[in-house]
This record gives structure tokens, sequence and C-alpha cells, in this order.
């Protein structure tokens, strides 16, 4: 039998990257998927449905999930994929900018996580999986905004797992070094600097959004059934070790 069947599986971010791959990875193994993305979704299948949504909006986040709920009956898994992108150093990115770093990537997490949890109490079962990053486990220059919403979702994800463990509900993290993905594409033509960075990762490759995904995958099924709280990175090795290559 698929590890996922019948399982119902909220996915932020599906339009794009590692949301779409998770989106198509759980869908192998059985699950339906409600997909949710400010961009259009494409490629759902038969019982699948998407769902238009900021994630920063608490309204709207609830909406979806009554919607869910009401055609499905059920929440068994969400990944938390939406994110975006903030560059600079503190004196350097606007103010704004700030702000919509944590919105989507802190605050949208976290209103995701809160509409479906109780869902996920009353079943007495459920897996969430938040997406942070390498930059939320490491420092790392010019992306203050990035960095500290990512090391906000691994503290998010942490309490959680405290919060509702005993309610049967698991809350784990992944985070990812390099992925090829849209919001990376910049990296593509970016030569030495491409490289360097590929090479901080001790596989000397950038990773695949399925990569991800199938960890995802794994966190949100029933193999991962003892795993809560915690944080796996999909990053090549970059967190393991720092190499210096001459
Ligand atoms: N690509 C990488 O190297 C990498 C590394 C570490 C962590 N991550 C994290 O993985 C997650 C997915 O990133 P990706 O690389 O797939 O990027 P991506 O840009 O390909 O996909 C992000 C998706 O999130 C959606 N999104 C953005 N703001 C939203 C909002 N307010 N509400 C709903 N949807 C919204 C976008 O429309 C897009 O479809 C992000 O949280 C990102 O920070 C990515």
């Amino acid at each position: 039998m698929a590890r996922l069947e019948g399982k119902v599986i909220l996915i932020t971010g599906a339009a794009s990257g590692i949301g779409k791959a998770t989106a198509e990875t759980v869908r192998r193994e059985g699950a339906i998927v409600a997909a949710a993305d400010l961009a259009a979704i494409e490629g759902l299948g038969k019982d699948d449905s998407a769902y238009s949504l900021d994630v920063s909006n608490e309204s709207q986040t609830e909406d979806v999930i009554a919607q869910i709920i009401d055609r499905y009956g059920q929440i068994d898994g969400l990944a938390t994929c939406a994110g975006v992108s903030v560059e600079g150093s503190v004196t350097q990115f606007e103010l704004d900018n700030w702000h919509r770093a944590l919105a989507i990537n802190l605050t949208g997490t976290m209103l995701s996580c809160r509409a479906v949890v109780p869902h996920m109490v009353r079943q007495k079962s459920g897996a969430i999986v938040t997406v942070s990053s390498i930059y939320g486990m490491t420092g790392g220059p010019g992306n203050t905004p990035y960095n500290v919403t990512k090391g906000g979702v691994l503290q998010l994800t942490r309490s959680l797992a405290a919060d509702f463990g005993s309610c049967g509900v698991r809350v784990n993290s992944v985070s990812p070094g390099y992925i090829e993905t849209p919001m990376t594409g910049m990296l593509a033509h970016a030569g030495a600097m491409r490289d360097a960075f590929v090479a901080m990762h001790l596989l000397q490759r950038a990773g695949q959004p399925e990569e991800v995904g199938n960890v995802i995958r794994f966190l949100l099924s029933d193999d991962a059934s003892f795993v809560t709280g915690a944080n796996i990175p999909v990053d090549g090795g970059f967190s393991a070790a720092q190499v210096i290559r001459v």
C-alpha cells in the first residue's frame, strides 16, 4: 500500500519549486493534495484541489482550511513551502521588506500551522513539516531578514512539537541548502559565486526540489511515526562540516 494512501495534505507554495515537487512526491504515495499559493497552480490530480492563498493573511488561511475540511472532512498533513527571499544587511534593507519577510516566512508559517492544528488535535493525528533553511541554522552574509525568519521557523516548529505531541500531532522541519528553483534562479548565472557556494556543499552540487520533497514526504508519513521536533538538513552536507578546498 502507498505510504500516504487517502491522506489529505495541504501544501503551501505549491505552484513552484520545493512545494510543487512535494505535491508530486506525496501524490505518488497516494495522498490527496490541497495545493495553495498566490500564483496559479498546475498539474492537479483527480481528487486534488487548488486554493488561491496569501499565507500572511489570517482570514484567507482560515477560509482555505475550512474549505478543505468541508470538502474532505479531514486534514492529515501540512507542508509549509511558501516563502520569499529578502536580502540585505541591517544597514541595507528597507523596513517594509523586513516586515514582508516576517509576514510571509514566519507569521505565514505560524498561521497555516495554527489553522490546521485544531483539526489534527480533534483527529488525534497529524503531521506538519515546516521549511527552514541552512540559514536558519547558521549565519550568512547579506540576508538578515530571511535568515531571521528561518531561525524563527525552527523555534516555531519545536514549540508546536512541544505543545501538541501529546495530542498525536508531529511537527518537524527541513532545512534545505542550495536547491535549484525559481527562488535561486539568479545564482545559476552567478559564475564563480555559484561555484564557491556549491563547493560549500559536501556533495559538490546543488540539490533538486524533489530531493527536499522526498524528505518532506518521509516526515509526513507514518515511516516517521516517532519523529517530532526534529530538523533535517537537506543540504548535501553544507551544515555538517567546513572543508577548505585549495
Ligand atoms: N531554493 C532554495 O535553495 C531554498 C533553500 C532553503 C530554503 N528554501 C525555502 O523553501 C521554500 C520554497 O522555496 P523555493 O525555492 O521552492 O521557491 P519558489 O520561489 O520556487 O517557490 C515559492 C512559492 O511560494 C509562493 N509564495 C510566495 N509568497 C507567498 C504568499 N504570501 N502566500 C502564498 N504563497 C506564496 C510563490 O508564489 C512560489 O510559488 C521557501 O520557504 C524557501 O525559503 C529554499
